[in-house]
């Protein structure tokens, strides 16, 4: 498959199928509370994107048995969801949806503190959001895709971190996962030349110890293979001539978005 160029038409319907995913999460973020399920935060997930209409993307996709991956401290990404795992304070927690709006798909997530959490989780989360902004403000119409890569792997080891390199963003349009492969590293190839009209997830995966993950026993949970925590942020986005636009991010957030990034 090659990288695809959306058309006008089709970026509005992304840019609907973000704003729903965006407001899922602000949803799902209100509703953390120590003592719930990962169980239950799959289920009202999926409860949020049902009612906008939308199908939770990430359903039977490859066979992963939930709407939400929900990924607890160690756990990387692609956390099931179950009846049995009760978040309680001081745990982190990410939270990764994707929905379908009239065959468009958008694709974020989020990491969350429950309750009073270590000041290095609290870093560790902002340096992880931060990571994705670094990134982004590569993300210009004719710069290699190698330099979003480049930028978000310095910012992250600069602060002494582990990038994990097993998984990495991707595009993103009629399918969730669309080419080009987004690494959150430098490889020795410098990646296509963005244009216009592409649809990116820009996913950064940081750990807190090294970069090593690997897998549970479902086959689905990765994991740091120190046991360091480990933490996640994504957005949608879309490549304009003027500027990379966020389409996961709701309204307000995403109009300011290069100014809070940046401080200014
Ligand atoms: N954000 C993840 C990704 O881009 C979500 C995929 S989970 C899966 O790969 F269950 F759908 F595989
Ligand atoms: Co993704």
């Amino acid at each position: 498959m090659s990288v695809t160029i959306k058309s006008e038409r089709e970026i509005s319907l992304m840019r609907r199928a973000g704003e729903i995913l965006a407001e899922t999460h602000v949803q799902l973020a209100k509703a953390l509370r120590a003592g719930m399920t990962t169980w239950e935060i799959d289920r009202l997930g999926e409860e949020i994107i049902r009612s906008y209409g939308c199908i939770p993307s990430f359903k039977d996709y490859d066979g992963y048995p939930a709407s939400i991956c929900v990924s607890v401290n160690d756990e990387v990404v692609h956390g099931i969801p179950s009846k049995q795992r009760f978040l309680k304070d001081g745990d982190i927690v990410s939270l990764d949806a994707g929905v379908i709006y009239k065959g468009y798909h958008s694709d974020a997530a989020r990491t969350y503190g429950i309750g009073e959490i270590s000041q290095e989780a609290r870093r560790l989360i902002q340096v992880t959001r931060e990571c994705f902004y670094v990134g982004i403000k590569h993300a210009l119409v004719g710069n290699r895709l190698g330099e979003v890569s480049a930028a978000i792997q310095d910012y992250a080891e600069g602060h002494g971190y582990g990038v994990v390199r097993d998984l990495t963003g991707h595009g993103i349009g009629t399918q969730l996962h669309e080419d080009p492969q987004i690494p959150n590293f430098a490889t020795k190839k410098k990646g296509i030349r963005l244009q216009e009209g592409m649809t990116l997830a820009i996913e950064p995966m940081i750990n807190m110890g090294r970069s090593d993950v690997c897998w549970l026993d479902d086959d689905w949970t990765c994991v740091t293979e120190d046991g360091s925590l480990s933490a996640h942020y994504e957005n949608t986005i879309l490549i304009r001539k003027d500027g990379p636009e966020i389409l996961s991010l709701p309204a307000e957030e995403s109009a300011g978005w290069y100014a809070q990034a940046v401080g200014a």
